[in-house]
């Protein structure tokens, strides 16, 4: 087998060493209980919106590492202090009105989570910020956020007119507006509806597909009154400026069903697996995989389903089955988005072909998800064809074993390591250090279940 990946690895983002590569091997069967790590939306979240908050907000469970670790330090940054105590993490703040210019820039890292949602936490405050960026994240759009936040009178500076980190939020009395999305995108509807807690009047935020509401739980449970409803371009939301203090939290992070994502379709597709994933997030924003795997054909129950931290959580119990194929498109693709480069190896494992369509928005992720997905995936013998918003999957075609390349995406990274528990052989993936951005132990995990997963230096 050759050592050289299917391409030239791309990302400048991947840090090299003995955790960057492993080889897997096929798996005779998955067994056992994982939690998966804190989700990493509802981290994000807790971190930067308890700066909103004036007093100690309470965090349990978070994802602490990664993309998150930006968001913690950003709160620090603020004026915020971040420690730890026992298993909670504790921001204590002096509230929204109180956060103080940062001594120096703001590193997002590769999150663009904590980049979007702090151009609009920070558009309304009385000090200039710099958003810095790692050169992957340098390459995503950012004028879906800026612009609008210009229509309510912010002022930014960012590369390539407007549209590219690095930004600078000048900082300024905005005006609330109505906003009405062309992209079902959560990071973009949490920047405005927080920009809207600084904002003169009423800002209304129209989304067009059910994008994630971690956002808007938690703004509700820290005492904002945050209304929506269904109209005829799709649900709104609506807040108005802020005066009074909001509530700090005490609050428990569920573990991320976009890592869970991982497990569910590495037991469904090894025979004779059978899983229990503790403590999932079961939020109908977010739960897209359970439900199109389930109409696949996949053993998944759901077991004590319960409220935990204002999120529903459940343990999912997921057992090897024979899966077919589906069409997945239209506003469901919203509730499954980070989830599709997984869910393009569960249809190279199922008979038929499935197609996905409307996923346009995986190009503009942390990579070309419709591209590096296809490109890592026919590496290993299957057969997908890239369509401009989606993918057509020949189910059925045996996976044999190759080398391959995250291209220095965690959820490629990841996507991969299943597939190589179906390959016949060895896969070699390249590039798994990232694999941390979102999931640190994946490897671990994947063993404990019985998984032959290999580090390489
Ligand atoms: C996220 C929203 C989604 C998702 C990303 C996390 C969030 O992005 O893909 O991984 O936490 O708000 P968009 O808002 O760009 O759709």
């Amino acid at each position: 087998m050759s050592a050289t990946p299917h391409s030239p690895p791309s990302s400048p983002a991947m840090s090299p060493g003995p955790a960057d590569r492993v080889v897997v091997r096929r798996a005779a069967s998955l067994r056992g209980t994982v939690t998966p790590p804190g989700d990493k939306s509802v981290s994000h979240r807790a971190f930067l919106l308890s700066t909103l908050a004036t007093g100690t907000t309470v965090i349990r469970d978070a994802l602490e590492q990664g993309d998150c670790a930006h968001s913690a330090d950003a709160a620090r940054a603020l004026g915020c202090v971040v420690t730890r105590e026992g298993d909670a993490t504790l921001v204590r703040s002096p509230g929204l009105r109180g956060l103080s210019e940062p001594a120096d820039v703001i590193d997002c890292g590769r999150s663009g989570t904590t980049m979007r949602l702090l151009c609009g936490l920070l558009a309304g405050r009385p000090f200039p910020s710099f958003l810095v960026a790692d050169p992957q994240l340098a390459r995503r759009p950012m004028g879906r956020v800026l612009e609008p936040l210009r229509r309510m009178g912010a002022q930014s500076v960012a590369r390539q007119g407007g549209t590219r980190p690095p930004i600078v939020m000048m900082g300024g009395a905005l005006q609330g507006t109505r906003h009405v999305l062309s992209v079902a995108s959560a990071q973009v509807k949490s920047a405005l509806l927080l920009a809207g807690l600084d904002a003169a009047g009423v800002t209304e935020v129209v989304e067009p597909g059910p994008a994630r509401d971690h956002t808007e739980r938690m703004l509700r449970a820290q005492g904002v009154a945050l209304e929506s409803g269904e109209g005829p371009d799709g649900r709104w939301y609506r807040v108005s400026r802020q005066d009074g203090p909001l509530q700090p939290l005490e609050l428990r992070v569920p573990a991320d069903p976009s890592s869970a994502a991982f497990l569910l379709v590495a037991a469904s597709v090894v025979p004779g697996s059978d899983v229990l994933l503790r403590n999932v997030g079961t939020n109908p924003t977010r739960d897209g995989l359970t439900r199109v795997l389930r109409c696949m054909g996949a053993a998944i129950t759901l077991e004590s389903p319960r409220v935990e931290g204002g999120e529903p959580v459940a343990d999912l119990r997921v057992r090897g089955a024979a899966l077919r194929a589906t069409t997945v498109a239209g506003p469901e693709v919203v509730t499954l988005i980070d989830e599709l480069p997984v869910l393009a190896v569960a249809a190279c494992c199922a008979s038929g072909v499935t197609t996905v369509r409307d996923a346009q928005e995986l190009r503009v992720k942390e990579t070309d998800r419709l591209q590096t997905t296809a490109d890592a995936l026919t590496a290993l013998g299957a057969a997908v064809e890239t369509t401009p918003d989606g993918w057509v999957i020949q189910g059925g075609a045996p996976l044999r074993g190759a080398a391959v390349h995250s291209a220095g995406d965690h959820r490629i990274a990841m996507a991969l390591m299943v597939a190589g528990l179906v390959a016949e052989g060895e896969t070699r993936v390249h590039g798994v250090a990232c694999a941390a951005d979102s999931y640190p132990g994946f490897a671990d995990d994947l063993r404990s279940l019985g998984a032959l997963v290999e580090e390489e230096s």
